[in-house]
C-alpha cells in the first residue's frame, strides 16, 4: 500500500477530457457495462420492455423502475465482491418517455398508476459471471420492486399522530408507497435507507379553495398543479384539499431490509421531514448513531440526527430501533474569526421542544409537529440557509464530513455569507466540517473544500466564479451532487448540472464523475456521461475493484422541440441503438487489469 497519510490516497488514473458525446467516457485501462436499465427484467416473468412506451402499469410494476438515483451494493455474505444485492432508487419519471404516443391525453388513472409503479426502489440480486460481466439473477427470491403503492409503516414521534391520519388510514401508521427516492444511505446493520426528496411535486388540487394551500404546505413547495404529474386529478390522496395529511406521510428517510423480501419498509420520522438528499452515518465515540442529511432546496439546511441509544453490533437488525428515538439538529455555519475567508466555526442547533426557541411556539405545539415541519422549526432557531445541500459523505478514517452545495441561482449579494460566498451561484461548492469532539458534538469548524467554477469562461482567478485554486481548465465542472468516499479515502464527486458546454459552462461538457484527494485538494475527472444526463449513485464492491454508478434521465426533455431548439445537446438515445428511447441505467466500471478503481 503506497498511501501516504500526509498526502492522502493515491489517484492513479489518467484524467479524461470533457465530452459532449452521447456516450460514457472512462479512463484508459478502464471498461464499463450497462446493467438494469429502466423497464428491464428483474423477475423470471417480467414482461418485455416496449420501446414505444406502451407497457401497462401492471407490467411496469414487474420491471426495473425509472430514473435510477442513489444505490448501494450489499455483498451477499457480507464480504463477496462477486455477488450481492444492488438496491437502486427510482427517483421520478419523464412523462415524455414513460407514456406512448398519446402521451398524457386522455389522462387516466392507469397512466397515474404506471408512474407510481415506475417510482420507488429495485432490489436486484446480481452476480459476476465467468466472463467477468455482471448480470441480474432473475430467479432469485431477493429480487423485489418497491413502488409508490407498497405498504410501509411509520416509526418515531410522528407515527400514529393526528398529523399523519387520513381517510384511508385512521391509525396514522400505514403509508402506501415511497416517492421521489433521490439519494440513499445504508446502516452498519446491513439495511438500506432510501430518502424522499421532491415529494411535494406529486400533490395538487382541483379545488378552487386557496385556503387549502396552508403556510406549512407552501413552506414545503406544494402548489395547485404540483410539478404537472396530474395524479391528484385521478387519485384522491394526492389532492391536498381532499387529504390534507397525505403529504405529511412523505419526505422521510425510509429503511428497507433488502435481505428480507417480505419485510415492511419503515419511514423513520425521528430523522425529520424535508426534501431529503442522502443519509450518511457515523458512529460517535460513545456508540451513538449519527446520521447527516441535507435538504435540497435553495436556502434550506443541513441536519444531523443523534440516536438516544448506542449501536451494538451483536444485536444486528434490532439496531434499527436507533432510528426511532434521538435528537435532530440543524447546522449554523458562522464566519469564525474572519469574514470572507470561507471558513469558520459552527453550531448544531437542537430541534426539540426542550429548545427555548421552540418550547412555547404555538405553530409547532408538539415534537411531532417539530419533526413533520422540520424546515419551519429550523427557520425559527436560526440555521444557515445553504446553496441546496445535496449528498453528504463521512471520511472513513478521520470522520471529517463533506457536503455538496450544488448551486443557487437566487442568492443575492445581500444574502452572501462565508459558507455560501457567491451571488447567483451557478457552479456550487463542497463544504466540509470537523466535529469538536466526535460525531455527536454540538459544534464544529468548517471550510470549503472546493469552490467549483470555470476558469475557461472566467479567466480572472480573483473572480470567485473562476473557482478555488484546485479548479483548472482540465477539471472544471458545475453542480456537484453525488458524493462518497471509497475505502482508501478517495472522494468521488458526481455532477447534476448544466451540460450546454457554452457560455458560463464552456469547456465543462456533459455531467461527470471526478475523484479528489481530500488531503491535497487535487481533483481529477474520471468519467463523463451521455447527453443530458445526471450522474448519480455511487457504490463499490468491498474489494474496491467494481464501481457502480447511475446514469439518470439521459436526454431529459430531449423530445421537447422547444428544449431541443435551445440546446441541441439534450437529444440522447443512450444506452440503446440510435432511434431508441433514452433510459436511465446502472453503469458498472472495472479496470482491465482488475485493480482498485481510482488507485
Ligand atoms: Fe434528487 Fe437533490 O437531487
Ligand atoms: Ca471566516
Ligand atoms: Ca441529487
Ligand atoms: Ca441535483
Amino acid at each position: 500500500d503506497d498511501d501516504d497519510e500526509q498526502k492522502g490516497p493515491r489517484i492513479g488514473f489518467k484524467a479524461v477530457a470533457a465530452s459532449t458525446a452521447d456516450a460514457i467516457v472512462v479512463p484508459e485501462g478502464y471498461s464499463y457495462q450497462v446493467l438494469a436499465p429502466w423497464g428491464s427484467a428483474l423477475f423470471v416473468d417480467s414482461p418485455a420492455w416496449r420501446t414505444d412506451g406502451t407497457n401497462t402499469a401492471a407490467e411496469q410494476a414487474r420491471q426495473v423502475g425509472d430514473n435510477h438515483d442513489g444505490m448501494h451494493f450489499f455483498p451477499i455474505d457480507g464480504q463477496s465482491s462477486n455477488e450481492g444485492l444492488l438496491v437502486v432508487n427510482h427517483e421520478y419519471v419523464n412523462p415524455e418517455y414513460l407514456y406512448g404516443a398519446e402521451f398524457m391525453t386522455p389522462w387516466t388513472v392507469e397512466k397515474a398508476n404506471k408512474a407510481l409503479a415506475a417510482h420507488g426502489v429495485s432490489v436486484l440480486h446480481i452476480v459476476r459471471n465467468a466472463a467477468g460481466k455482471w448480470e441480474v439473477k432473475l430467479d432469485s427470491s431477493y429480487n423485489r420492486r418497491i413502488t409508490g403503492t407498497t405498504p410501509m409503516t411509520l416509526s418515531g414521534p410522528v407515527a400514529g399522530s393526528d398529523l399523519v391520519k387520513t381517510g384511508a388510514d385512521s391509525s396514522g401508521m400505514t403509508v402506501l408507497g415511497t416517492l421521489n427516492n433521490c439519494a440513499n444511505g445504508y446502516t452498519p446493520w446491513g439495511t438500506y435507507l432510501t430518502c424522499e426528496e421532491n415529494f411535494n411535486g406529486y400533490f395538487g388540487t382541483t379545488s378552487s379553495d386557496e385556503a387549502a394551500l396552508t403556510p406549512a404546505l407552501r413552506r414545503y413547495g406544494f402548489a395547485k398543479d404540483g410539478f404537472g404529474y396530474r395524479w391528484h386529478e385521478v387519485i384522491d390522496r394526492f389532492d391536498y384539499a381532499k387529504e390534507p395529511n397525505e403529504g405529511n406521510r412523505f419526505g422521510w428517510v425510509v429503511e428497507i431490509d433488502p435481505f428480507d423480501p417480505d419485510s415492511t419498509p419503515v419511514k423513520h420520522t425521528a430523522l425529520g421531514r424535508f426534501k431529503h438528499e442522502n443519509a450518511a452515518y457515523a458512529i460517535a465515540d460513545d456508540g451513538r448513531l449519527v446520521v447527516y442529511m441535507g435538504d435540497d432546496e435553495r436556502f434550506d439546511y443541513i441536519y444531523k440526527f443523534v440516536s438516544d441509544g448506542v449501536y451494538v453490533p451483536a444485536q444486528g437488525k434490532a439496531n434499527s430501533a436507533l432510528l426511532s428515538a434521538g435528537k435532530l439538529y440543524v447546522a449554523r455555519f458562522e464566519a469564525g474569526s474572519a469574514a470572507g475567508d470561507m471558513m469558520g466555526a459552527g453550531q448544531w442547533l437542537l430541534l426539540d421542544k426542550s429548545n427555548p426557541l421552540l418550547a412555547g411556539d404555538a405553530d409547532l405545539p408538539t415534537q411531532a409537529d417539530v419533526l413533520t415541519y422540520a424546515r419551519i422549526a429550523a427557520d425559527k432557531v436560526g440555521a444557515t440557509k445553504m446553496d441546496r445541500p445535496e449528498w453528504i459523505a463521512v471520511h472513513p478514517e478521520t470522520g471529517e464530513v463533506y457536503c455538496c452545495l450544488t448551486n443557487n441561482s437566487r442568492r443575492t449579494e445581500a444574502q452572501i455569507d462565508d459558507a455560501n460566498p457567491r451571488a447567483g451561484n451557478d457552479y456550487g461548492q463542497i463544504i466540509r466540517w470537523r466535529e469538536a469532539g466526535g460525531a455527536a458534538a454540538d459544534s464544529f469548524d468548517w471550510d470549503l473544500f472546493v469552490l467549483a467554477g470555470n476558469p475557461v469562461a472566467v479567466p480572472d482567478r480573483k473572480d470567485l466564479r473562476s473557482g478555488s485554486s484546485n479548479i483548472n481548465a482540465d477539471n472544471t465542472f458545475n453542480s456537484p451532487d453525488g458524493l462518497a468516499f471509497d475505502q482508501d479515502g478517495r472522494l468521488w464527486i458526481q455532477t447534476d448540472g448544466n451540460y450546454s458546454n457554452a457560455g458560463k459552462y464552456a469547456g465543462q461538457g456533459n455531467n461527470q464523475v471526478l475523484c479528489a484527494n481530500p488531503a491535497t485538494g487535487e481533483i481529477r475527472r474520471f468519467a463523463v456521461g451521455p447527453k443530458a444526463c445526471e450522474i448519480t449513485g455511487l457504490s463499490f464492491t468491498p474489494d474496491g475493484r467494481t464501481l457502480f454508478i447511475n446514469i439518470q434521465h439521459p436526454g431529459e426533455a430531449g423530445s421537447n422541440p422547444e428544449e431541443v431548439a435551445m440546446n441541441p445537446l439534450s437529444v440522447s438515445t443512450w444506452p440503446d441503438a440510435a432511434g431508441g428511447r433514452p433510459r436511465s441505467a446502472t453503469v458498472v466500471i472495472t479496470r482491465n487489469d482488475g485493480g482498485v478503481i481510482g488507485a
